[in-house]
């Protein structure tokens, strides 16, 4: 089976971590390591290849990470590079061409938490045997709130009845409600040959215009990159609206792996280890009458004195203070100054 990495995304609101040049899932946030060098841990042990999809500019990023590791170092991975963005459907599209239509692919995102190894090996062989019976698989997450930042399987059993790709907010409350409705984890698994089959036809201008940007493509080494122009041409959209709403051939299995999107402060601050007062553990942290904190410092001393559920990200050049339950809204800061400049 092969691993098909995306590590494409920017995530704005993790800002001031997350830069165009620093995003999310390359930053050491977990015990020296990176979200990207965990998804590749946790991956190895079950695919035998890795290719890995990541944009031009971040190809050394994630090639010293890769590195810094004797035993990924090793392993048989392959870089595919696109020149510009264009979402994860043509990300996956490009990387499933360059195998075999039999090869098993399993598509993850590089900046998830997966806490439950065993469980997630698991749910994995379960996925690998529908997926050889020709059918698309999704990972259900038991959804806890109504959140619209995700995709939301409705399930019959195995059987996908409809996927629904970020709802609003009242639609998601009634999914929640309905109790046969799980989240899409933004993972995959499927036979190279039936994803194309079917992106080819539900979405076939993402399908042509890859294909003529994969035909031009150029080999070095182990590196695959695409033409710039080649790829502007290739419609912008995500696996999930491109394929998974539209086509027959979905399944899920459901699965508790303790699942983590870490998409915003909030959602980090559960996945860190923590004191006996609720903050983050963090050496550089005077904590006075302070509790529920995520404090997180590169180089200075940070001291808060009765500061209660705050979030704290100084990175040296910028800093960000905000309350904890708020942290959706920092991607405005990015717009913010984006518009400045
Ligand atoms: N190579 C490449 N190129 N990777 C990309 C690109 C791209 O153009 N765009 C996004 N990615 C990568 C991101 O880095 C991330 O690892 C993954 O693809 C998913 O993209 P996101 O942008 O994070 O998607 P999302 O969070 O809005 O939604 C997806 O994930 C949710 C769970 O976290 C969907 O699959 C939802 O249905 C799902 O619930
Ligand atoms: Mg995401």
């Amino acid at each position: 089976m092969t691993n098909i990495i995306l590590c494409g995304g920017s995530g704005t609101r993790l800002w001031p971590l997350s830069r165009t040049l620093m995003p999310k899932q390359f930053i050491k946030l977990f015990d020296k390591k990176s979200l990207f060098q965990l998804t590749l841990e946790r991956n190895i042990s079950i695919c035998e290849r890795l290719l890995i999809v990541s944009s031009t500019e971040q190809y050394f990023l994630a090639l010293d990470q890769l590195e810094e590791n004797a035993t990924f170092k090793t392993h048989d991975s392959t870089f595919l590079l696109e020149p510009t963005p264009r979402n994860t459907a043509p990300a996956i599209a490009l990387a499933c061409m360059a195998l075999e239509k039999e090869e098993l692919v399993l598509v993850t995102p590089s900046d998830h938490l997966i806490k439950d190894e065993r469980e997630y090996q698991k749910a994995i062989q379960k996925a690998q045997s529908l997926a050889r019976e020709g059918n698309l698989v999704t990972f259900g997450i038991t959804p806890t709130f109504a959140e619209t930042g995700f995709g939301y399987i409705e399930a019959e059993g195995l059987h996908v009845k409809a996927f629904h790709e970020k709802p609003d907010v009242d639609t998601a409350k009634k999914y929640l409600k309905a109790g046969n409705y799980y989240w899409n984890s933004g993972m995959f698994l499927f036979k190279a040959g039936v994803f194309l089959e079917e992106l080819q036809v539900h979405s076939p201008e993402i399908y042509a215009t890859c294909k003529a940007a994969f035909e031009h493509k150029t080999t070095q080494h182990s590196t695959i990159r695409i033409q710039h122009s080649l790829m502007e041409a290739i419609p912008s959209d995500s696996i999930d609206y491109a394929v998974m709403e539209k086509s027959k051939k979905v399944k899920v299995v459901p699965s508790d792996i303790g699942w983590s999107d870490v998409g915003s402060f909030d959602s980090l601050y559960e996945t860190l280890p923590k004191d006996s007062n609720g903050n983050t553990q963090n050496p550089r942290h005077i904590a006075i009458d302070s509790k529920n904190n995520l404090i997180y410092g590169a180089e200075r001393a940070i001291a808060t004195v009765g500061m209660e559920e705050c979030i704290i990200v100084d990175t040296g050049d910028a800093l960000l203070v905000s309350k904890r339950g708020s942290s959706q809204e920092v991607k405005k800061v990015v717009q913010e100054l984006n518009a400045q400049h």
